[in-house]
């Protein structure tokens, strides 16, 4: 076994998105340890420049490098649309790097052939027409209706869902006319899962609404077992690294962890 395996698995996120990933990692994996790293200084991703994101994606994974990550989640749409070709580049030879939108396009192509499908993303994910053109490159006939919906993730980092005021949000964005005719919805913010009930609501239970957390925990679980670093010797150990700290995203940490979480405060620059 390779003697990296032991080490942690890096995550990262602007906020409390990732950690719907870090969750569905933590079921698929659960032997292995977390380095969670929330840009909550820098957030929202969403509304930033490609530039802005690129410079605190590179920051970061340079901190999650140095604590001797084996491999390196990108758990943010907006992150991996702006930054993850450069991040692949820039780590060539360190570590390998995992991000949210190829392994739903993958997820999408094989279920969804021939379909109308709909995706909801901050301006970043949906101005940077990855997700378009990846779906497009995989020529199964699909159109892709996207909608930008920049309210959700700052709403959501709030802890503001679940009232009447998200509902009527979540509905005025999902009545755009350009979702009119969808039959399955993506997710592509690593902050929505944590409203797919009003989203689901809103479609009455009808629609097929999709998420990247599972998808992306097996994609990294397939990983690490065709290059032999899955975990088998140490006892799991999360740590939680933020560059500003928030109440909200502390009690996010603990509502998906259930357990004393470690909150260090971690400037990207001193
Ligand atoms: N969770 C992120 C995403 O998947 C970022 C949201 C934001 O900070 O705007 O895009």
């Amino acid at each position: 076994m390779s003697s990296i395996s032991g080490q942690p698995i890096g995550v990262f996120d602007s906020g409390i998105g990732g950690l719907t990933v870090a969750h569905a990692i933590r079921s698929v994996l659960p032997h292995e340890s977390m380095i969670y790293f929330g840009d909550l200084a820098h957030l929202p991703y969403g509304d930033k420049s490609e530039a802005a994101i690129q410079a605190y994606s590179i920051r970061i994974t340079d901190i999650l490098l140095k604590k001797g990550c084996k491999v390196i989640v990108i758990a943010c749409n907006s992150a991996s649309s702006a930054a993850y070709e450069l991040l692949k580049e820039y780590v060539r030879k360190d570590t390998h790097i995992i991000n949210v939108i190829d392994p739903m396009v993958e997820f999408v192509l094989e279920n969804f052939p021939g379909k109308e499908v709909g995706l909801i993303g901050t301006k970043r994910t949906v101005q940077s027409d990855v997700y378009a053109r990846k779906i497009r490159e995989g020529k199964k006939n699909i159109r892709l209706r996207s909608v930008a919906t920049p309210l959700l993730a700052p709403m959501i980092e709030e802890g503001f869902f679940n009232n009447q005021i998200s509902h009527e949000i979540i509905a005025q964005y999902l009545s755009d006319a350009v979702l009119a005719k969808i039959e399955v919805l993506i997710l592509a913010c690593t902050h929505y899962p944590l409203i797919k009930k009003e989203i689901d609501s809103f479609y009455q239970g009808k629609m097929r609404i999709l998420d990247s957390a599972e998808i992306v925990a097996n994609a990294l679980k397939k990983y690490l077992e065709e290059e032999g670093l899955l975990n088998r010797q140490t006892t799991p150990q999360h740590h939680f690294l933020v560059s500003d700290y928030t109440a909200s995203f502390e009690a996010a940490a603990r509502m998906f962890f259930h357990e004393t979480i470690q909150l260090e405060r971690h400037p990207l620059w001193n």
